[in-house]
């Protein structure tokens, strides 16, 4: 990140959300800078999906407010224009645990089937476009396959190519490397870390510790649906002063 003061690139003000009776979400925000990367950490079912969700709008808030670069994207006190929905969604990108790929399309035609929906692109300039983000993710030799022809950490790349090819200004990743075998997973980090560098404004639910002190710029420790630390990785995955999430950092690095 640039030592000058970027702007704002998304903002979340106190989101909150339930199911039901239960309240997942107890009030979360954040300011993301333009080119920024946050690691989002925490225990099981403390509500980090839900969180990311909601920045797409994949979930709708009860409460609070969205906005990105300074416009304001989502209100949950107003009605939401479903066409400032579809706008959320372009401009904040995603990726899943489990990539969505479809199976019967090739990985070229994967990643430009969003860029002809959306973006309106033409056959061949989605194409185009998709033969450069799958080379930049280091899967030029295979454009062409389909989904179960390709390793986890290269269906992966495809879902990250499928992702860029919407020129996102901000991309969320959803513990991107959990369903891939241990020795793929280097590879989508890689991929991970040469956007980060590129300069993408990135939040990434992880539990490599590893990769999130070395790519991101703050982390965030989600417990019970609230921020319970959010600074350097240092500050929280070195030396952590609650003790909550000294426990939680001590046991996934013994694990790992
Ligand atoms: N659609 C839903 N309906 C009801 N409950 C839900 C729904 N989605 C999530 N939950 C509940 O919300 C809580 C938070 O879930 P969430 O998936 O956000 O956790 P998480 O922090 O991402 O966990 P993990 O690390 O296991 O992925 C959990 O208790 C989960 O069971
Ligand atoms: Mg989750």
């Amino acid at each position: 990140m640039s030592p000058s003061n970027p702007p704002t690139a998304l903002s979340a003000r106190d989101i909150r959300k339930s199911y039901g009776e239960k309240e997942i979400l107890r009030g979360i925000s954040v300011d993301v800078r333009k080119g920024e990367h946050i690691a989002i950490i925490g225990p099981s079912g403390s509500g980090k999906s839900t969180f990311i969700r909601c920045l797409n709008a994949l979930e709708v808030p009860d409460a609070g407010t969205i906005d990105l670069q300074g416009e304001r994207v989502f209100d949950a006190e107003r009605r939401v224009p479903v066409a400032s929905v579809r706008a959320l969604r372009k401009r904040v990108g995603m990726v899943f645990q489990s990539f969505n790929l479809f199976a019967t399309h090739t990985a070229l035609e994967n990643v430009s089937l969003a860029q002809r929906r959306v973006l309106g692109r033409d056959r061949a300039s989605a194409a185009q476009r998709s033969a450069e983000l799958l080379e930049r993710v280091g899967l030029a030799e295979h454009m062409h396959k389909r989904p179960n022809q390709l390793s986890g950490g290269q269906q992966q790349r495809v879902a990250i190519a499928r992702s860029l090819a919407l020129d996102p200004e901000v991309i969320l990743f959803d513990e991107p490397t959990s369903a891939i075998d241990p020795e793929m997973r280097v590879e989508v980090l890689k991929v991970m870390k040469e956007l980060a560098e590129g300069g993408m404004t990135m939040l990434m639910v992880t539990h490599e510790i590893q990769f999130a002190q070395e790519a991101a710029d703050r982390v965030m420790f989600i417990a019970d649906g609230a921020v319970l630390g959010l600074g350097t990785p240092d500050e929280i995955l070195v030396e952590p002063e609650h003790e909550r999430i000294r426990r939680f950092v001590n046991a996934l690095s013994g694990v790992m």
